[in-house]
C-alpha cells in the first residue's frame, strides 16, 4: 500500500533513510536529525509517500518542485530520494511511488520529473525506463505533454 507521510512516520522513516544514504552513497545530510528537519517539511508539504508492507514502512519517495531553466525550461517536479527496503523489492512498490511522483507533477503542472539521485544504479535506470525517463545532464528527465 502507498500513502502520503504523516508527521508521525518520522522515526520510522529516518531508520530506512540510514540505509538508503549508504546505498544510494547520498551525502547531503550528515544525520538523521539533520534529513529530520530537512524532510518534516517536505512532509507536511504533501511531498512525500510511502510504501508499506504489513502496516511496516519499508519504501519511500521525496519529491519537490522547483523552476529550472535548464530542464524543459519551466517548473519540475525533483524525485530527491526514492527507496524501496531490500526485503521489499520486486514488489512494484519502486514503480508505484515513482507514478505518484509522475501524478504529483501532472497535478502540479510541472513540464518534467527529474530523478537526481543514483542514477548510475541499473536498477534505477530499469525502473524508470518504462515511464519514459531519458538520460539529461546528472539527471533522468520525463518530459509531461501539456494536458
Ligand atoms: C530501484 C528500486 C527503487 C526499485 O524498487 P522495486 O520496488 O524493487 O521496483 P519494482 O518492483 O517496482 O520494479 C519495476 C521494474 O523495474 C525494473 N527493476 C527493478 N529493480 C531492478 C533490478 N535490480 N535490476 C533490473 N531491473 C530492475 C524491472 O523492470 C521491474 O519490472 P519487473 O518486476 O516486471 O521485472 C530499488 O531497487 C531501490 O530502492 N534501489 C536502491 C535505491 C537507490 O539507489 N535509490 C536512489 C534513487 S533516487
Amino acid at each position: 500500500m502507498i500513502r502520503p507521510a504523516a508527521g508521525a512516520d518520522l522515526a520510522a522513516l529516518g531508520l530506512l533513510w540510514e540505509r538508503y544514504r549508504i546505498e544510494a552513497d547520498d551525502s547531503r545530510f550528515r544525520d538523521q536529525a539533520s534529513w529530520g528537519h530537512w524532510v518534516l517539511p517536505r512532509i507536511s508539504a504533501g511531498d512525500v509517500r510511502v510504501g508499506t508492507a504489513d502496516r511496516t514502512i519499508n519504501s519511500y519517495v521525496v519529491w519537490q518542485r522547483a523552476a529550472s531553466a535548464g530542464i524543459a525550461g519551466g517548473r519540475v517536479l525533483r524525485i530527491l530520494e526514492l527507496y524501496v527496503h531490500p526485503d521489499g523489492r520486486g514488489e512494484r512498490l519502486g514503480s508505484g511511488l515513482l507514478a505518484r511522483a509522475i501524478d504529483a507533477a501532472r497535478q502540479r503542472e510541472c513540464r518534467a520529473v527529474a530523478l537526481v539521485s543514483n542514477i548510475a544504479d541499473p536498477a534505477v535506470r530499469a525502473l524508470a525506463a518504462p515511464f519514459g525517463f531519458m538520460p539529461e545532464g546528472d539527471c533522468l528527465v520525463l518530459a509531461l505533454q501539456r494536458e
